[in-house]
Order: structure tokens, then C-alpha cells, then sequence
């Protein structure tokens, strides 16, 4: 009776242990990583200095996450540090689940000196060099760290299969607390003190005293093809990067692949990743790799102009050769840059936005407010420094986060009249009226249905200085159409747009004194960011937000908030 019952149950049995096996197979590429992020006062040597700085579990840089593409992190940040801190996945879109961003007040409120909170995410196809970094005040300068998202098992790269793959992290180092460096600035109100080195992976390399013991060096083989995942962590500055001796075969940007192109002269803006290939076809020796500053401001503007070096070595090589050192262009080649970025096209053709629902222009620039000559009133002329996009200086709040009072509808935290246009047409990157140098100052967002098409005409401005501004939008990519100096005309620039294979990117270099138009749909409800990522500038604020609505359909609301969320 018993054999009989089992015999007659043995097929369901079966098919459901199938059926199981199956769930389990699909699931099985997709994991879930657990990590724990300690945010620490870290006594860190550099230049024979050891200033006490922020760092995450004590390295610098920061751990290197990887992941696939499908994957979900769950990182549980422990505050140990004295300042309050926000970690932010720079590029990830946290689709509908903007509680995992990171901005400080925008996204939520810190996270206080020993308290906890847990940003889990999911990587939603996307993949490629990504990065990780506090997104509170100055921290970001020492706690970053890379975020490599493999493509899926089975998955291959759109490219030949490199031997081995190298995290290029590309910092900016002071000696002292760069805390210390942002206080300064805010209360003098002029530029924060430049950079005493860049650095690669934490290193400042042999071109700085007291500091080549640390540099950073990569053993290869001859035939070796290497692919390098460059990414600019600096705080302030473009970066040029050039390998000596070897092309670059750019292969991806901001985790988007590119129709490779080769060329011997990166730049990266603040926050943008590239990541190349290299062949190791050269006499096997010791070249130098190395990065320095693309300064496009007016020339008496300040900016670090010392260079960072790692060694890339063949292993056949003499262990006591010089290192060849590259010819990097001279720091306002504005030319290479043009070049180079010209060349950075989708892989295949694309989808681009045709019919645009919100048609905007956002000037970005400097602006400066006038003080009473004093020790707070350092800036140029009798002014403290600022920035605006569309002369509205962003400022934070501070009681809550833009996305809580949203959220939770609480009244007088931000206002939703950011300008979809300059409030007084003018020639931007002419000789700019001075009446026209001071901005105000508020919490505005820019509200939009869910599904909109968007078009951003990104304009520089010539207040002060025209220069390349690195603009970050939070929570989205987007296609750079077009790209051009002076001033965007509506009439004839569109014509030359291209809507054809135009790169995906989260952060937009806006040519010095020029233009770039950018296009995304918004299908990512939440408050996003969108600011200049050369953190002197955000400090003065150039920065807004976007106020993506719910839709109507099913997967189309933000998620509610975790449990965990910092009160401010
Ligand atoms: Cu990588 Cu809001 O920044």
C-alpha cells in the first residue's frame, strides 16, 4: 500500500524537484553579496606625512567591489569616524530604489559617528567600471574605492578576452584632512588650497619626494593584452593619463561600451571611468604610467600641476631600469581633449529620444558674492566664491533629506520652480556683465512626469573663468548628442547632433566655454543629483535636483524607505 502511494506520488515528486532545480539554476548566476564597510580615522603616509583621514576598513584606497551584472550588494556602513558620512554607487541607477543613492540630504541623512546604515541594491543591466564614495562634504577625497560589474556568467566582453585586468584609480591627495581643506575654504570663501599630489591607486609615485617606496607597479609578460579600468577620483581636477611607449584601446566609458578607438592620450573629468586596452608589444622594460592635471581655466587660476607615476613592468625586464616617462600634453591642451572625446561613440546604434517633452537649458558656472573686506572675504575683489546652474546656487538642506520630505510631504524644504531656462538670456561665454556675477540661493528641484523625454542644453558660462565643468546626473545615463565651444545655438547646432551612436555616459565633460546637450527618458522615479563633480565647485553650488514623479503602472514607484534610515 505504502510502495504503491510513493510510486503514484514518484512523478509530482520528480517534476517538482525539476521544477526547483530550474528556479535555482536561474537564480543561481545572480548573488548576493554581503560586505562591511567601517568608516575610520586611518593615520594614512604619504609625502613623509601621516595626517589622520577617513578611510573605509582602514585601506586607501577603499575596497574594490565586484560583482556581476543581476548581482545585489548589501553593504552595511558602520560609522567609527568623527564626521558625519553618506556612501554613494556613482553611475549604478538604483532603479526606483533612489534610499540607496547616497547624497547627503538629498538622498538621506547622514549617517551620524556610530550609527549604521545599509544601502542594498541591485545592478539592473548594467556593467563595466563603476566606483563607490562617500558623498558628504570633503570624505570623498580619501574614501573611494572601484566597482567592477562583470558582464553575466556566459556573457562574454564585446572585445578580445584581456589576459589580466588592472583597477586604475586616480585620486588627489593633500597632507593634511581634506576636511580641514573644505573648513578652510568655507570660511574665507576663497578657492580650497590645491592638491599637494595626485595620485594613482593611493600612490603619488616617483615623481614626489619621499615617495617612491609606495608606487604603485603592475608585473606583465610580453603579448600580454591588459585591460586597464581607469577611473578619475579626484576631487578638483580633469586628469590627462597616457601610458608610456603603448597605445589605448578604448573599449568602455562610464560603463557603456564604445566603438573601440586607439590613442596614446586619455581624459578623464572627475567621476568619469574609461577602460582601455593595452598590449604589452614593447621592449620588455619599465614604463611609467602616468596622470596630471587638464586645467582649462583662465591661466591664473591655481591648480596642482605635479604629475602621478605607477610602473607597468615586464617581468623579462631589468629590475633596475628607469622607467620611461610619457609625453603628456601640456595641462591646457584643449585640443587633445576634443580629440579624444570626439572619438567616444556607442558600440552599436542606439535608441536616442527624438520626441522631447522637456526642452531644457542649464547655464553652469561660477558666480561670486560680495563681502566686507575681512578674513571671510577671501575670494577675488572682495567676494566669497559661488556657483550656480541657471544662477540658482544650490543649497542643501539640513533638516531632512529632499527625498524624505518628498516622500513624506513635509512642507518648506525645497520648492519645485528650478528654472527649465536661464532667468536673463545672455551672451554666456562672452564678456559677461558683472551684474550678472551673483547668484541666488536656494533649494529648488526640477519635477517631471515618469516617462519624459528630457533634453538638458548644458551651457558654460564665462563668470570669472570659462572651464570645463564635469556634470553628474544621479540615477540615470544619458546620450551626449552634441558637444561644441561657445555659445549652444538653437537654429543651427541641432543639425549636427548625433542620433545615431551617441556615447552613454554619467558624467558629461562640458567643453571649456562651450556646450553639451544631453538626452535620457526619466524612468526612474526618486530625487536625483545632478551636479558638477569637481567638488570645490559643488561646495559653492553647482548642483540641483530632478523631482522624477511616480507613474502610473506597476513597476513605475519608488520603493519605501528601509527601516534603517538615518534621521538627520
Ligand atoms: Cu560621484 Cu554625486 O557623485
Amino acid at each position: 500500500m505504502e510502495a504503491y502511494n510513493f510510486l503514484k506520488l514518484k512523478p509530482l515528486l520528480v517534476h517538482a524537484l525539476l521544477l526547483s532545480l530550474s528556479l535555482i539554476a536561474s537564480f543561481a548566476n545572480a548573488e548576493t553579496h554581503y560586505r562591511k564597510f567601517v568608516v575610520q580615522d586611518t593615520p594614512v603616509k604619504r609625502l613623509c606625512r601621516t595626517p589622520h583621514v577617513m578611510t573605509v576598513n582602514g585601506q586607501f584606497p577603499g575596497p574594490t567591489l565586484q560583482v556581476r551584472n543581476g548581482d545585489t550588494l548589501i553593504v552595511k556602513v558602520l560609522n567609527s569616524g568623527r564626521y558625519n558620512v553618506t556612501l554613494h554607487w556613482h553611475g549604478v541607477r538604483q532603479l526606483r530604489n533612489p534610499w540607496a543613492d547616497g547624497p547627503a540630504y538629498v538622498t538621506q541623512c547622514p549617517i551620524q559617528p556610530g550609527a549604521t546604515y545599509t544601502y542594498r541594491f541591485t545592478i539592473e543591466n548594467q556593467e563595466g567600471t563603476l566606483w563607490w564614495h562617500a558623498h558628504s562634504k570633503w570624505l570623498r577625497a580619501t574614501v573611494y574605492g572601484a566597482l567592477i560589474i562583470y558582464p553575466k556568467i556566459g556573457c562574454p566582453y564585446p572585445f578580445p578576452k584581456p589576459t589580466h585586468e588592472i583597477p586604475i584609480l586616480l585620486g588627489e591627495w593633500w597632507n593634511r584632512d581634506p576636511m580641514s581643506v573644505l573648513r578652510q575654504a568655507q570660511f574665507t570663501g576663497a578657492a580650497p588650497n590645491i592638491s599637494d599630489a595626485y595620485t594613482i591607486n593611493g600612490q603619488p609615485g616617483d615623481l614626489y619626494s619621499c615617495s617612491s617606496h609606495g608606487t604603485a607597479r603592475f608585473a606583465i609578460n610580453s603579448g600580454d593584452t591588459i585591460l586597464l579600468r581607469i577611473i578619475n577620483a579626484a576631487m578638483n581636477q580633469q586628469l590627462f593619463f597616457q601610458v608610456a611607449g603603448h597605445q589605448l584601446t578604448v573599449v568602455e566609458a562610464d560603463a557603456a561600451y564604445t566603438k573601440p578607438f586607439t590613442t596614446s592620450t586619455l581624459m578623464l573629468g572627475p567621476g568619469q571611468t574609461t577602460n582601455v586596452l593595452l598590449t604589452a608589444n614593447q621592449a620588455p622594460g619599465r614604463y611609467y604610467m602616468a596622470a596630471r592635471a587638464y586645467a582649462s581655466a583662465s591661466p591664473n587660476v591655481p591648480f596642482d600641476n605635479t604629475t602621478t607615476t605607477a610602473i607597468l613592468e615586464y617581468r623579462s625586464a631589468s629590475r633596475t631600469a628607469m622607467p620611461i616617462l610619457p609625453q603628456l600634453p601640456a595641462f591646457n591642451d584643449t585640443a587633445t581633449v576634443t580629440r579624444f572625446t570626439s572619438q567616444i561613440k556607442s558600440l552599436s546604434e542606439v535608441k536616442v529620444p527624438t520626441k522631447i517633452d522637456e526642452n531644457l537649458f542649464f547655464t553652469v558656472g561660477l558666480g561670486f558674492l560680495n563681502c566686507i573686506p575681512g578674513p571671510r572675504c577671501q575670494g577675488p575683489n572682495n567676494t566669497r566664491f559661488a556657483a550656480s546652474m541657471n544662477n540658482v546656487s544650490f543649497v542643501l538642506p539640513r533638516k531632512w533629506s529632499l527625498l524624505q520630505a518628498y516622500y513624506q510631504s513635509i512642507p518648506g524644504v525645497f520648492t519645485t520652480d528650478f528654472p527649465p531656462v536661464p532667468p536673463v538670456k545672455f551672451d554666456y561665454t562672452g564678456n559677461v556683465s558683472r551684474a550678472l556675477w551673483r547668484p541666488v540661493f536656494y533649494t529648488k528641484v526640477y519635477k517631471m512626469k515618469f516617462g519624459s523625454s528630457v533634453q538638458i542644453v548644458l551651457q558654460d558660462t564665462a563668470i570669472f573663468s570659462t572651464e570645463d565643468h564635469p556634470m553628474h546626473i544621479h540615477g540615470y545615463e544619458f546620450y551626449v548628442v552634441g558637444q561644441g565651444f561657445g555659445n549652444f545655438n538653437p537654429r543651427t547646432d541641432p543639425a549636427k547632433f548625433n542620433l545615431v551612436d551617441p556615447p552613454l555616459r554619467n558624467t558629461i565633460d562640458v567643453p571649456v566655454g562651450g556646450w553639451a546637450v544631453i538626452r535620457f527618458v526619466a524612468d526612474n522615479p526618486g530625487v536625483w543629483f545632478m551636479h558638477c563633480h569637481i567638488d570645490s565647485h559643488l561646495t559653492w553650488g553647482l548642483a540641483m535636483a530632478f523631482l522624477v514623479e511616480n507613474g502610473e503602472g506597476e513597476l513605475q514607484s519608488i520603493v519605501p524607505p528601509p527601516a534603517d534610515l538615518p534621521p538627520c
